[in-house]
């Protein structure tokens, strides 16, 4: 969507993940993230939005017909959360779904007929970014479901990222047509936090590189780095995959209880610089060997983020070349490892070793070039 928003894919923090709807997802909770993501570097590293998910408002609308929030969770209200929000210099989302309900059985109202008052009452909150999920949605069309919401945004004049939850369920694919009308869409149903879960999402998510680009992007879900049910490698993997994938950042852990290994994980900025990459572009996969694959991601300077995902459970040498993923014709190349910091030279290879349900992520460069014309010349210019 050409809104001007989510020129890279969104960064920053969703709690359904790792509350659900239970009572600990609450005003202490989202100021909490906020703070932590001042206090720990997150908002630093580009981090921004602090998005709540279903399960904030009450069952019932009130006598105006607008939606309000559940006053055990956000005593405050939703506008004294976000104005404490953006007091940190970050920004805030909220959730409803594009049906009579919401998805929760609790049975909280959506959006459906209610688009233009509900986005006002989210503008006039100062809420930054809309998930709009696809629960009870009486059959009506998709299209017709999410255009509505996308017009009723743009009319409240405030910006706000546009987050459809579809799911990749209706015909023809919201990635066919998601372009026009949202900043990100959902490939994929909901992600646990399990390895199968994660690579589930991964697989159906990399098929659909060409529809990804600034401003519309493809969501294979949110981040599960840090709930507990994946090791550490099989974290750095998903993370990796959402990285060159340019799927949105946002994180699913409650951050007040998370070990150091977490941050170190969420908090890698060049695995985030190839996420974020001004260019925008998701990789393509330029071999999958019965589960030894290679994803390719071009960047804006020239170089190339290339993963090398081990999908099975024994260690495994991946390989590729710097041809097979179009950065033929230069003399040598540079491999920096952006998990382990090293880096090495090589005439081609692009190879590793690496771990079952590991992934090795390299940054590659071209170091040398071959001059065009002629050698000596060339070498007297660029010592100047
Ligand atoms: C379904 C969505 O896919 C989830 O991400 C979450 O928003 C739940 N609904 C909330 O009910």
């Amino acid at each position: 969507l050409e809104n001007g928003l989510a020129r890279t894919p969104p960064m920053g923090f969703n709690n359904w993940n790792t509350t659900g709807c239970r009572a600990e997802f609450n005003e202490a909770m989202v100021k909490g993230i906020a703070d932590i993501f001042v206090n720990k570097g997150l908002k630093d590293v580009g981090y921004q939005y602090v998005n709540l998910d279903d399960c904030w408002a009450l069952p019932t609308r009130n006598s105006k017909g607008d939606l309000q929030p559940d006053p055990k969770r956000f005593p405050n209200g939703i506008k004294a959360v976000a104005d404490y929000i953006h007091s940190k210099g970050l920004k805030i989302g909220i959730y409803t779904s594009a049906g009579t309900k919401t998805c929760n059985t609790a049975g909280f109202p959506g959006g459906l007929n209610h688009e233009q008052q509900d986005a006002n009452l989210f503008a006039s909150w100062g809420i930054d970014y809309l998930k709009y999920d696809n629960c009870n949605n009486q059959g009506v069309d998709a299209q017709k479901r999410y255009k509505a919401m996308r017009d009723a945004l743009k009319a409240t004049g405030r910006p706000i990222v546009y987050s459809i939850c579809e799911w990749g369920k209706s015909d023809p694919k919201i990635w066919t047509w998601g372009e026009p009308v949202g900043n990100l869409w959902r490939t994929t149903g909901d992600i646990s936090d399990n390895w199968s879960s994660m690579i589930s999402k991964a697989k159906a998510n990399r098929v659909l590189s060409q529809y990804a680009g600034p401003g519309h992007w493809n969501d294979p879900d949110m981040l599960e780095v840090g709930n507990g049910g994946m090791t550490p490698t099989e974290y750095r993997t998903h993370f990796s995959l959402w990285a060159v994938m340019a799927a949105p950042l946002l994180i699913g852990s409650d951050l007040r209880k998370v070990n150091d290994d977490t941050f170190k994980i969420l908090e890698n900025k060049d695995v985030i610089d190839v996420d974020q990459d001004k260019l925008g572009k998701q990789a393509t996969i330029t071999s999958n060997s019965g589960g030894l694959v290679v994803y390719n991601k071009v960047l804006a300077n020239g170089d190339h983020a290339v993963a090398l995902s081990n999908e099975n459970t024994a260690t495994a040498t991946i390989s590729t070349t710097a041809a097979a993923i179009g950065m033929g014709g230069a003399t040598s190349y540079t491999l920096k490892d952006l998990w382990t910091k090293s880096t090495k030279t090589t005439s081609g290879a692009i190879s590793a070793s690496v771990p079952g349900h590991g992934t090795v992520l390299f940054r590659v460069s071209k170091s040398g070039t071959t001059p065009p014309g002629d050698t000596v010349r060339y070498e007297a210019e660029s010592a100047t």
